[in-house]
């Protein structure tokens, strides 16, 4: 927009009426303050018909060649026929006139001017008299428009009248335009998340493959962490990333070895030194990517025992991460009830008593007495 002193967009504001010019700075702040496109319509058109003084709009965003109504003043009430939302940009000339010209143009009376069929059934059902069409572009092209009337009585629009409606179209444009690509950012951002979502899937289900571990097992680790998590008062902000943290729990076994993983018996000194660096190589690995960052403490911090005695960090009680100590407990009995290579599943019973008797030395007890809880009449 050409910046000259005294003018915003096509008005000499030095000639307009101070009321005038407040409204129009309130409405230039109030499209800036929006991202969301339906109460941003909401805001554009009533806004326009204050500034303008008159009695009625409707906001329409251009779908190909559809015009399509987003918002009126007085609203739309909610049983407003969504056929009567959608209209072919051809049978509406005048707006297609505006959009052609990138100006505004305008009815003095619809009572007496030619108008199309659809057009004068818009103005009769409505009692619309004057009319000023007013075009929106993003980035250059037509992207839709606004309409201003006054109702029974006509209106009589001066030069003032047409510069300011196309400084507020040029306003309205503008808002548009940042709030389309908000939601475009929003939007790839989603499908970025669900594209990452779907690669942790898979690195999950290699891992488990090498693990021997099912499926089955993994969907029961994860909604068991996922339900003690909530019991916890883990604040929900965090459950995604605990989510793709229980599911690359153990991603730095990618460095340990199949001689020592599938190791059929006890591991030697040497053989532990290598399992216990798998925390430490799922931190470096998670840490290099941001999106998994936040997800590291469950892989890092999931053998820290209550007692100290865990490993990497050797960290105790409540500095260990709460999802850790949560995802602990699910891991222990999961393993437990697994066959593994150097020893077969244990029953559940026995499982479920070896966390018990593990509260306070391996386990945080309020996890466990949850955990117990939760499986409680659950059966294996
Ligand atoms: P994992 O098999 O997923 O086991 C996770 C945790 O469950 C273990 O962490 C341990 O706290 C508990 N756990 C699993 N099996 C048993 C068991 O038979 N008895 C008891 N008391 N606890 C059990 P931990 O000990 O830090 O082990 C980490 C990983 O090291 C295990 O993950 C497994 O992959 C491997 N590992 C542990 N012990 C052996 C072993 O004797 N032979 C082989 N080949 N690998 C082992
Ligand atoms: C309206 O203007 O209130 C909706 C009807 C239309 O123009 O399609
Ligand atoms: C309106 O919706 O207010 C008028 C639409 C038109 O005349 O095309
Ligand atoms: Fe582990
Ligand atoms: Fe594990």
């Amino acid at each position: 927009m050409e910046r000259r002193p005294g003018v915003i967009g096509e008005v000499d504001v030095r000639r307009m009426p101070s009321e005038d010019l407040a409204a129009l700075l309130n409405v230039i702040s109030a499209l800036a303050s929006t991202l969301d496109l339906p109460s941003l319509m909401q805001t554009a058109i009533t806004s326009a018909c204050d500034v303008m003084g008159l009695d009625t709009g409707a906001i329409y965003l251009l779908n190909g060649s559809t015009l399509v109504l987003q918002a009126t003043t007085p609203p739309l009430t909610a049983d407003f026929p969504d056929e009567y939302r959608r209209a072919p940009l051809e049978e509406h000339p005048h707006i297609g006139a505006s959009l052609a010209s990138g100006d505004p143009v305008w009815v003095a009376d619809a009572a007496s001017e030619p108008m199309s069929p659809a057009e004068r059934g818009v103005c009769e059902s409505r009692g619309l008299r004057s009319i000023l069409y007013v075009p929106l572009a993003v980035d250059g092209t037509a992207a839709g428009a606004f309409i201003v009337a006054s109702v029974d009585e006509p209106a009589e629009f001066g030069r003032t009248d047409i510069e300011l409606c196309r400084t507020l179209g040029h306003q309205i444009s503008l808002a548009v335009t940042n709030a389309q690509l908000h939601d475009s950012l929003v939007e790839a951002n989603r499908q970025l998340i669900r594209a990452y979502d779907a690669t942790l899937e898979g690195w999950a289900a290699t891992l488990g493959m090498r693990d021997q571990e099912t499926k089955g097992h993994a969907d029961r680790v994860q909604r068991l962490t996922m339900n003690l998590v909530a019991a916890m008062g883990v604040p929900c902000e965090e459950w995604e990333h605990v989510r793709r943290g229980t599911l690359l729990h153990d991603i730095g076994k990618m460095v340990v070895p199949d001689s020592i993983l599938q190791k059929p018996g006890p591991l030697t000194e040497e053989e532990w030194a290598v399992m216990r660096q798998h925390p430490e190589k799922a931190r470096d690995l998670l840490n290099t990517i941001d999106f998994l960052k936040p997800a590291v403490d469950i892989p890092y911090c999931h053998h820290e025992h209550w007692d100290g005695t865990g490993y990497p960090q050797g960290l105790a009680g409540e500095n260990i991460p709460l999802a850790a100590r949560v995802f602990a407990v699910v891991d222990v009995y999961d393993a437990l009830t697994s066959d593994r290579p150097y020893r077969p599943a244990w029953p559940h019973e026995k499982a479920l008593d070896y966390v018990r008797k593990a509260a306070g030395s391996h386990f945080d007890p309020a996890v466990v007495e949850a955990f117990l809880g939760i499986l409680e009449g659950a059966g294996p």
